[in-house]
């Protein structure tokens, strides 16, 4: 698959990794960046290039990880025309790319993509940075890589709560755009729990085009891009007051947005069902035990940093996500209203 931008395109791959990688790099001047778990899992597999292996967590998405990479870069004599490869979940897939950009003003880049959510979402769009102080993603840049390679293989070993939190982001892109692909997985909870790789294949390549089409469409997220975000302002104020896993906090954020859905009369009370039933199926419910004041707090806090008006995502019918602007107020009461 083919994904054109402005000034470039990316080429999309899902395929065996080892085998793909053997056609697609430049044959020379590779550096490789993974993290210390996927290095463990599959470093014998990689390539014969310098490897550079970071840490694992959201604590080692931060500047410090930058320096220390730039620092290894050197050492290993490269330059601009180097060509950096991440290998791993969307963490090394974003400080990659976020080092290649900045790396003597810019080298190429590429990602073999190990996580579900990697593959389906956070290597797609060239959205790259790093967090300061733990706010996520506060600094970065937006920068395509020139290809992604999505291996269902490597996803054999991720943790059970690792793919299933996967999960939450491909009914996302099915319930913004695509009826067909959410019936598909409504239909087959349980093959793909049980990760049945040609079925996964197909997921992922269609969760990967609705994304694509709406990033061709809108690089810099001045418009159609917001609809990705269907599910994040309750879910990012969830992940981070009570520490639960991001497909299962967005899936909350999606429930309480379908709810308000239903209230505007844009969807049916059957739909609404069959949506919370899906996540259930998919292990993707969870009761949210936290203090709605630090939900608020969050929204408040989040909306601060972002500034503009808040643009909240609702579904008009399954398939089709709209727009609608709310003052950040009435938002937070219908949220509460729907969280308790
Ligand atoms: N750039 C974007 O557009 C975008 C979009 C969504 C999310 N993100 C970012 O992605 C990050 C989360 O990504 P993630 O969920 O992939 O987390 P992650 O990179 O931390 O990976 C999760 C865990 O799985 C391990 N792992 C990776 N591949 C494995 C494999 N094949 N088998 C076994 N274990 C494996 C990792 O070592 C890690 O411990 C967040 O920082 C988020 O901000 C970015
Ligand atoms: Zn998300």
């Amino acid at each position: 698959m083919e994904i054109k931008y402005a000034d470039t395109t990316t080429d999309i791959y899902i395929g065996n990794a080892w085998e793909l990688l053997d056609k697609l790099l430049p044959g020379k001047d590779v550096i490789i960046i993974t993290d210390i778990n996927v290095g463990e899992l599959y470093g014998d597999y990689f390539p014969e290039y310098p490897v550079i292996t970071i840490g694992t967590g959201e604590a080692v998405k931060e500047p410090d990880t930058v320096e220390t990479i730039i620092k290894h870069l050197l050492v290993t004599g490269a330059d601009r025309s180097s060509f950096l490869l991440g290998i791993g979940g969307g963490i090394v897939c974003d400080i990659t790319g976020f080092v290649a950009s900045i790396f003597m003003r810019g080298t190429k880049f590429g990602f073999v993509s190990t996580t579900l959510l990697a593959q389906v979402d956070a290597s797609i769009g060239g959205k790259n940075g790093v967090n300061v102080n733990g706010i996520k993603n506060i600094i970065g840049c937006f920068n395509q890589p020139s290809f992604v390679v999505c291996d269902t293989g490597l996803l054999k070993s991720l943790p059970d709560e690792e793919f299933i939190s996967g999960l939450g982001e491909l009914v996302k892109h099915a319930l913004i755009r695509d009826y067909e692909l959410f019936e598909m997985i409504e239909k087959n909870t349980e093959a793909i729990l049980k990760r049945r790789e040609d079925l996964l294949k197909e997921l992922i390549a269609k969760s990967i085009e609705i994304k694509a089409s709406i990033v061709e469409k809108d690089e810099k997220e001045a418009g159609e891009r917001r609809l990705l975000n269907f599910g994040h302002t309750l879910g990012h104020a969830i992940e981070s007051s009570t520490g639960l896993s991001h497909g299962k906090s967005i899936a909350a954020g999606m429930m309480a947005a379908v709810e308000i859905s239903y209230d505007e009369k844009l969807i049916s009370m059957e739909e609404t069902e069959r949506i919370k039933k899906t996540f259930k199926n998919l292990g993707l419910m969870q009761e949210i035990k936290t203090r709605w004041q630090d939900i608020s707090e969050k929204i408040f806090a989040d909306k601060k940093r972002k500034g503009k008006d808040l643009y909240f995502i609702l579904l008009n019918g399954i398939g089709n996500a709209i727009q609608k602007e709310y003052p950040l107020e009435e938002i937070i009461n219908r949220l509460r209203a729907k969280t308790g």
